[in-house]
């Protein structure tokens, strides 16, 4: 997975952090491409989590900040991702979880970014979320 411009919400922090994830993402498809092993890839898939988390503060924050409506849905969304990741995680004691691996982070970063970010960035960049002037 690479950065396309549509994935762009127009706050240059966020997606400078959506590169940098997206980023992460690519190091673990071309991991698991050249067949390296599981430990090198949950190397990098743990690398992928600490950014998620910071990421994930980082916008919670702006979302209180900006009095983002939709923060608890927000939020939520964003625990799941680290709840099937853990799961994904224990399945690869017992399983083969590449492509489950890959399939989960390629939809969830496309359908959370160009879809529910999008939609906090939307509100930021109305101006009807501008607190303090
Ligand atoms: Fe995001
Ligand atoms: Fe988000």
């Amino acid at each position: 997975m690479h950065w396309r411009n549509e994935y762009s919400l127009g706050i240059v922090e966020l997606d400078d952090q959506h590169k940098q994830l997206i980023g992460h993402f690519g190091a673990i498809e071309e991991a698991i491409r050249q067949g390296q092993s599981w430990s090198s890839i949950y190397f990098l898939v743990a690398e992928l989590r600490d950014f998620a988390r910071f990421h994930f503060t980082c916008e919670e924050a702006l979302m209180r900040l900006f009095d983002f409506p939709d923060l608890r849905l927000h939020t939520a969304e964003h625990a799941h991702f680290f709840k099937v990741l853990a799961e994904i995680e224990k399945n690869s004691i017992n399983k083969a979880i590449e492509r489950e691996l890959v399939e989960f982070l390629r939809v969830w970063m496309t359908k959370h970014i160009v879809g529910s970010d999008r939609g906090f960035a939307q509100h930021v960049l109305s101006g009807a979320a501008v607190v303090c002037s």
